[in-house]
């Protein structure tokens, strides 16, 4: 079996809504193996983005660990935090966040201007990012003249750029239309069979999460197995009518009970 390369025990992140304390993330274990491609799911406003960020030393848990390649990142004071997190994480977000003056080239480079590794090497590691997924014609152009598809392709290019042990994506085919959705998730697949990234992806998307050779749901600040997960709630519209009449009128029983 391969090795294990990120752990995180009890996890527990707390925020604060108003009067109420709420914890997103509460009592998560997580073991991802190395080479693994995870697919997340569940409803919005769990906890997904929140333990996203927790496993890529994003954010620091309020309680629990995590460790990537063996290294706790709890323990990382802030910038030693943003070097591990530089070189051994790369995240794709449902927006690209590409830096609209750069090119695509440019925009790829970003990570590694932090490497100690000669101009030519660098440019060999960009060049060979963007030949991964699809765009070494396009490296010239800045993001204003790419597609949606092209644009989330550069920025999954520049999360691999550094060759990083763990690809973090949080709804990465959010913000595109189905079919360049698709192959977006393709170019997942892709870079899990053939590349050998660990992935751990967050999708709203059953066919998409279904792809992943491990699928898990989010549910009440823990990950289960998506076998699991609750049923989708599918009222007919009738029985939702019914039952807010009740809401509006209680029963006979309970009244003189
Ligand atoms: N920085 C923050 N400050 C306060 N509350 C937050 C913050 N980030 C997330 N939350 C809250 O934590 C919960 C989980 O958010 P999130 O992880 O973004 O969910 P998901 O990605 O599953 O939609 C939500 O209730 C959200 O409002
Ligand atoms: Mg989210």
């Amino acid at each position: 079996m391969a090795e294990l390369l990120t752990v995180a025990r009890g996890l527990v992140k707390r925020y604060r809504k108003g009067s109420e304390d709420i914890r997103p993330v509460n009592g998560l274990d997580l073991e991802v193996r190395e080479g693994e491609l995870i697919s997340i799911r569940g409803p919005s406003g769990s906890g997904k983005s929140t333990l996203l960020h927790l496993l890529g030393g994003l954010d620091r848990p309020d309680e629990g660990s995590v460790s990537v390649g063996g290294v706790e990142l709890t323990r990382l004071k802030e910038a030693e935090l943003c070097k591990f997190r530089n070189e051994n994480v790369g995240f794709v977000f449902q927006v690209f966040h590409l830096i609209p003056v750069l090119t695509a080239f440019e925009n790829v480079e970003i990570p590694l201007r932090l490497f100690p590794i000669p101009p030519a090497r660098r440019r060999e590691q960009v060049e060979l990012a963007l030949k991964l997924v699809g765009l070494s014609d396009r490296m010239k152009h800045r993001p204003n003249e790419l597609s949606g598809g092209q644009q989330q392709r550069v920025a999954i290019a520049r999360a691999i750029a550094t060759d990083p042990k763990l690809l973090l994506a949080d709804e990465p085919t959010g913000d595109l239309d189905e079919r360049t959705g698709e192959e977006i998730m393709d170019l997942f697949l892709a870079l899990h069979d053939q590349q050998k990234k660990t992935i751990v992806m967050v999708t709203h998307d059953l066919a998409k999460a279904a792809l992943a050779e491990r699928q898990l749901y989010f549910h009440q600040g823990k990950v289960i197995d998506a076998k699991d997960a609750p049923a989708p709630r599918q009222r007919a519209p009738r029985q939702r009518a019914a039952e807010s009449a009740d809401i509006l009128s209680p029963g006979e029983g309970e009244a003189s009970a």
